[in-house]
C-alpha cells in the first residue's frame, strides 16, 4: 500500500523522507518520490520501482540536497494508471507552486478531473491524485494560505484518503488531513514529522499525535497545529508507542517472518501479563464496557484475523455460553445486521487500519452494538471507532504474513471469554482458574513447540515439490487452525490451498486428492483425533502423501502419516498457539524452497486500507 512521510525542520529532510520511506517498504510499493522545498521552488524527484532506485538519483545529488528542511516522501501503490514516473507521487498542481501527496482513492475524480480541463488544466498523470494538487494550487494562486485550500478542497472530495501538501510560498510548512485513510503526526525537537504510519518514525520519535477525519494538521520546525475545516483549533493530546526501532531490524534472522514466528513466545507473554495472575484469574478492568450487560456477541474481521475470531467463538461458547457469530468483515455491511446494546461487536484487526473491518465497525455502531476493538496498534483508527480496547501486545509486525499477531489475538478472545465466563459464572470458578493457568502456559509451550520442531519441518517440504495443490484438515478447534495453515501457504508459497472441516472432505474436496496434493491433518485430541486420523485414512487410500500434526509420541499418527510434526502435550486452551508454530514454518519452508520472498508476498500489502 503506499506510503507517506513528511518533514519540517533541520537540513536532515532527504535522510528523514527516506529513511521514513524505507520503514514503510514492507508494505509494497511500485515507485517512490519526494517533493522538496528548495531554492524557492519545489523540486519532484521520483522513480519507477524500488527504493533504491530513488536513493541512488539522491546519493548523485547528496551536495545540493543536503540543505533541504522541508518535503514530502511517498511510495506508491498503483491503483490509477500504471506505475511511472508521471504516475509517481509526489504531484504538483498549477504551474508547480504546490505538490501533493496522497494515500487511498479520490472517488469522484472524473467529475473534478472534467471540471479542471474545462478551465484549461492540463493534466501530466493518470491518477486520481493530480486533480487535489490542481485544485489546491488554483486556491493558492488565488491568495489563499495552503491550510485554507487544502481545507476547501477537502469538502469536494469523495472517498477516503490521507493528504499531504507543500507549497513553494510557504517555505518550512506541510499541511495534510485525512479522511478513512491513517495519518499520524510525530512530534520532535525543532522537527516535526507526517506519516501514514507510526513505524515510519519510530527512528525519529515515540511521541505521536492523531488526526482525525476532516482534521487539517499543519507542522513546521517549532509548531504543530490541528484544525477544524473552518480553520478553529483543536486541542489534541500526545500518545506515546512503546515499538522501538530495533523491531524494523532483522536481529539476525534471515527474514521476518522467521524473526516474527521466533517471537511469538514473547508476544503472548507481553499480551498475557497484567491480565492474568498465577492463580489462572483475569482481570480485563480496561474494557471501559460493561460485559455483565452482553447476551450476544459478533465477531468481525478479515483473513487470519478472522480464523482467530473462530477460535475466539470456541472459547467464548465454552467457557462462558455466550452465543458467538463470527462474520467476515466485508460481509458484514451488506449482510443487514442487527442487534441492541446487549450485543458485543469485536472487531479483530492487526493494523487497526482495514476498511472492511472499519466498515462493519460503523455497520454495528448503527444498531447500537458495544464495539470492542482488538488490535495491535495504538492509535490506529478501530481505537477511535471502539467504545473500548484490547491492545495484542505482539510488537511490530513487518512481514504481511500474520504471525505473532495472529496468537496474541487469540490470546485476548481466551482472555476475553475467561472474562465473560467469570462475571456469568457459567462454569464453576475452579475450572475456569484452570483455564487461565493453562493459558498462562502458552508462552513456554510455544517455545517448547519451536525447540521439539527443530529443523525437522524444512526437511519435509520435498513432499511439496510436485504439489498442485494441498488440502489442510481438521475438526473442532483444529478446523480455524486448517484454514489459518491453508492460508499461510497459499499467501507465501503461491501453492493453492484449501482449509476443510475434515468430515467434509467427501463431500467435494476429495477429488482434488491424489500423488500431487499433499494433505496436512491437524489431528486434535479424543474423539476429533480418532475421526480425523479416519479422514486421513480416505486420502492415503488415495495416493496423498500426509502430514500430521500431532502430539509428540502420537503412536497412531506415526503409523498412518508420512511424517509428523509433534507438537508438545498442553492444555487444550493451548491447541491453537502450539499448532500454529509447525503450520507456519511449514509455509515458511515450502516458501524458501521455491525461492519465494516470504516477506512481501505478491500482489499483498500489509494493511487493507482501500477498497
Ligand atoms: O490488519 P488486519 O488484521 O485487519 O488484516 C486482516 C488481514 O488482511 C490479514 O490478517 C491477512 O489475512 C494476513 N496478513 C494473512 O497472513
Amino acid at each position: 500500500m503506499c506510503g507517506i512521510v513528511g518533514y519540517a525542520g533541520k537540513e536532515r529532510c532527504v535522510e528523514v523522507l527516506m529513511e521514513g520511506l524505507g520503514q514503510l517498504e514492507y508494505r509494497g510499493y511500485d515507485s517512490a518520490g519526494l517533493a522538496l522545498h528548495r531554492e524557492g521552488r519545489i523540486e519532484q524527484i521520483r522513480e519507477v520501482g524500488r527504493l533504491d532506485n530513488l536513493a541512488r538519483v539522491l546519493a548523485g545529488r547528496n551536495g545540493e540536497l543536503s540543505q533541504v528542511r522541508t518535503g514530502l516522501g511517498h511510495t506508491r501503490w498503483a491503483t490509477h494508471g500504471r506505475p511511472s514516473e508521471e504516475n509517481a507521487h509526489p504531484h504538483l498542481g498549477g504551474a508547480g507552486g504546490v505538490a501533493v501527496v496522497h494515500n487511498g482513492i479520490i472517488e469522484n475524480f472524473s467529475e473534478l478531473k472534467e471540471e479542471l480541463e474545462a478551465r484549461g488544466v492540463v493534466f501530466r498523470s493518470e491518477t486520481d491524485t493530480e486533480v487535489m494538487a490542481h485544485m489546491i494550487a488554483e486556491r493558492v494562486e488565488a491568495g489563499e494560505t495552503l491550510r485554507r485550500a487544502l481545507a476547501g478542497v477537502l469538502q469536494r472530495l469523495e472517498g477516503s484518503f490521507a493528504v499531504a501538501a507543500v507549497s513553494v510560498d510557504e517555505p518550512g510548512k506541510v499541511v495534510a488531513a485525512r479522511h478513512q485513510s491513517p495519518l499520524v503526526v510525530g512530534l520532535g525537537q525543532g522537527e516535526n514529522f507526517l506519516a501514514s504510519a507510526v513505524q515510519a518514525l519510530l527512528g525519529e520519535t515515540h511521541q505521536f499525535l492523531v488526526v482525525e477525519n476532516g482534521e487539517i494538521v499543519e507542522i513546521a520546525a517549532s509548531s504543530v497545529g490541528v484544525f477544524t475545516t473552518s480553520g478553529e483549533p483543536v486541542e489534541r493530546e500526545a500518545f506515546e508507542v512503546d515499538w522501538d526501532a530495533e523491531a524494523v531490524e532483522l536481529g539476525g534472522y534471515e527474514d521476518y517472518m522467521l524473526k516474527e514466528i521466533h517471537e511469538q513466545p514473547a508476544a503472548l507473554g507481553a499480551t498475557l501479563l497484567d491480565r492474568l495472575d498465577s492463580g489462572g484469574v483475569v482481570d480485563l478492568s480496561e474494557v471501559e464496557i460493561d460485559l455483565s450487560e452482553i447476551d450476544r456477541v459478533v465477531i468481525v474481521a478479515c483473513g487470519t484475523a478472522y480464523h482467530a475470531g473462530l477460535l475466539g467463538k470456541h472459547a467464548i461458547e465454552k467457557l462462558a455460553r455466550i452465543p458467538v457469530e463470527v462474520v467476515i468483515a466485508s460481509e458484514y455491511r451488506y449482510a443487514d445486521p442487527f442487534g441492541d446494546d446487549h450485543t458485543l461487536v469485536v472487531a479483530i484487526s492487526q493494523s487497526g487500519e482495514t476498511t472492511d473491518t472499519l466498515a462493519a465497525v460503523q455497520a454495528a455502531r448503527s444498531f447500537g452494538a458495544r464495539v470492542l476493538a482488538v488490535t495491535n496498534t495504538r492509535g490506529s483508527l478501530i481505537t477511535r471507532e471502539a467504545d473500548a480496547v484490547l491492545i495484542t501486545k505482539a510488537g511490530l509486525e513487518i512481514c504481511v504474513a500474520s504471525t505473532k499477531t495472529f496468537v496474541a489475538q487469540v490470546a485476548v478472545l481466551d482472555l476475553l471469554a475467561l472474562a465473560l465466563a467469570s462475571i456469568r459464572r457459567a462454569i464453576p470458578e475452579r475450572e475456569l482458574r484452570e483455564f487461565g493457568r493453562g493459558l498462562r502456559l502458552a508462552p513456554e509451550k510455544v517455545e517448547e513447540t519451536l525447540g521439539i520442531l527443530g529443523n525437522r519441518v524444512e526437511q519435509v517440504v520435498g513432499i511439496f515439490e510436485d504439489a498442485r495443490c494441498s488440502l489442510f484438515l481438521g475438526r473442532g478447534i483444529s478446523y480455524p487452525m486448517a484454514l489459518e495453515g491453508a492460508l499461510k501457504l497459499k499467501e507465501i508459497s503461491y501453492l493453492p490451498s484449501e482449509g476443510y472441516p475434515a468430515g467434509e472432505m467427501k463431500h467435494g474436496p476429495i477429488a482434488l486428492v491424489d500423488e500431487h496434493c499433499p494433505v496436512i491433518a491437524v489431528l486434535g485430541e479424543g474423539l476429533i483425533r480418532e475421526k480425523t486420523l479416519s479422514n486421513v485414512e480416505e486420502t492415503l487410500a488415495r495416493g496423498a502423501s500426509v502430514i500430521a500434526i500431532a502430539r509428540e509420541g502420537d503412536k497412531g499418527a506415526e503409523r498412518m502419516a508420512h511424517v509428523v510434526l509433534p507438537v508438545p502435550e498442553a492444555p487444550e486452551i493451548l491447541a491453537p498457539f502450539i499448532c500454529s508454530v509447525p503450520l507456519q514454518l511449514l509455509a515458511y519452508h515450502v516458501a524458501k524452497n521455491r525461492g519465494l520472498d516470504v516477506d512481501k508476498p505478491r500482489n499483498l500489502a500489509k494493511s487493507v486500507t482501500v477498497e
